[in-house]
């Protein structure tokens, strides 16, 4: 808890990011988690998961941007992302964050920049997925999301089961029809607004997952976790639901063995693959999530 809480502190910090980020030796550990710095790279990461069965979600790395003109550059560059995806029909759908698109500087602008996104997407038949951050921006986005989803019907949400309100949020977005991808959440969260032992979130975390694979619309199953994993192969068993109307997602590096291993068993999976030169939070996450990643880029680093 005590790793896990600092890797999650250190990942706002501006001094180790540089230093990580420009470190040659830690920018090639990073690749075991990112596909690379270009959308070329992530295209070749796509095509390579195509080939094994496995379904991508492309997620240009970078939040918070504090510049109407970061805002203006991550808006084309998920565009970009989507019209490539439109040219090269490799099996991919993109996931984007809100506090990319600006929502930090205003909301307005924020929304006016989905929507251009959405437009996009609509035209070229990509569905896109808005990541969740933390919970200040919780309200913000289940809102945004439930009103673009009245105009677009490919946008969709993340659900993350550490939160005491996430139950109410999943009835309201399954009975308006909006697609769900279920984590468990990534950030460092209070006592106030979220559970903090693994055990109730993981409790949580199977609750929300039924009233997903009962009632939601083809809904993302996005964990690692095996128990979990084979609580919901055993849930769509017993109660009938094809294996067909659902898919489990995974982060692209991680547990590769259970991502081919699902594939073979008949169930649909979908890869989530980070690029961008702003992947210093993101691979902080990962290590928070699981410290001994921590000890697989120091040792690489020293390789
Ligand atoms: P848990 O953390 O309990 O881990 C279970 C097991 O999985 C571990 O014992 C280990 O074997 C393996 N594992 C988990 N994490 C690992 C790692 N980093 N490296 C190696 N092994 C690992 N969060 C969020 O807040 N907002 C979001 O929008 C998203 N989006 C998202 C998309 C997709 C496709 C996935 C899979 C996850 C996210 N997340 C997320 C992250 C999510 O909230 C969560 O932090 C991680 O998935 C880890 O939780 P698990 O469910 O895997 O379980």
């Amino acid at each position: 808890m005590v790793i896990k809480d600092t890797l999650l502190y250190l990942a706002q910090n501006q001094r180790l990011r540089d230093f990580v980020v420009q470190n040659k030796i830690t920018r090639t550990a990073s690749r075991r988690f990112v596909a690379g710095e270009v959308l070329e790279d992530a295209v070749h990461a796509t095509r390579a998961l195509n080939e094994r069965g496995i379904q991508v979600a492309l997620d240009l790395l970078g939040e918070n941007v504090a510049l109407k003109e970061e805002a203006a550059e991550a808006t084309q560059a998920y565009m970009n992302a989507i019209e490539l995806i439109g040219r090269t029909q490799i099996d991919a759908n993109i996931s984007i964050k809100l506090t990319a698109l600006g929502l930090d500087i205003s909301p307005d602008l924020c929304e006016k920049n989905l929507l251009t996104i959405l437009e996009c997407g609509h035209q070229h038949n990509v569905f896109v997925c808005i990541d969740m951050e933390a919970s200040d921006y919780t309200e913000q986005t289940v809102t945004m999301a439930r009103n673009a989803y009245e105009q677009y019907k490919q946008v969709g949400t993340v659900i993350q089961s550490y939160l005491y309100r996430s139950h109410d949020d999943i009835n309201q977005l399954v009975d308006q029809g909006v697609r769900i991808r279920l984590v468990k959440g990534a950030y460092k969260e209070p006592q106030s607004v979220a559970y903090q032992e693994k055990a109730d979130v993981d409790k949580n975390y199977i609750q929300l997952m039924q009233i997903l694979l009962a009632r939601g619309n083809f809904p993302a199953i996005a964990s690692h976790d095996e128990a979990i994993i084979d609580a919901a192969c055993k849930f769509v068993r017993d109660h009938g639901i094809s294996k067909t109307s659902f898919e489990f997602q995974m982060l692209y590096g991680i547990r590769r063995d259970l991502q081919e291993k699902l594939v073979r068993q008949g169930y649909n999976m979908r890869v989530y693959v980070p690029y961008g030169s702003h992947w210093y939070p993101y691979l902080m996450r990962r290590m928070a999530e699981r410290p001994a990643n921590l000890m697989f880029v120091v040792t690489n680093s020293w390789r």
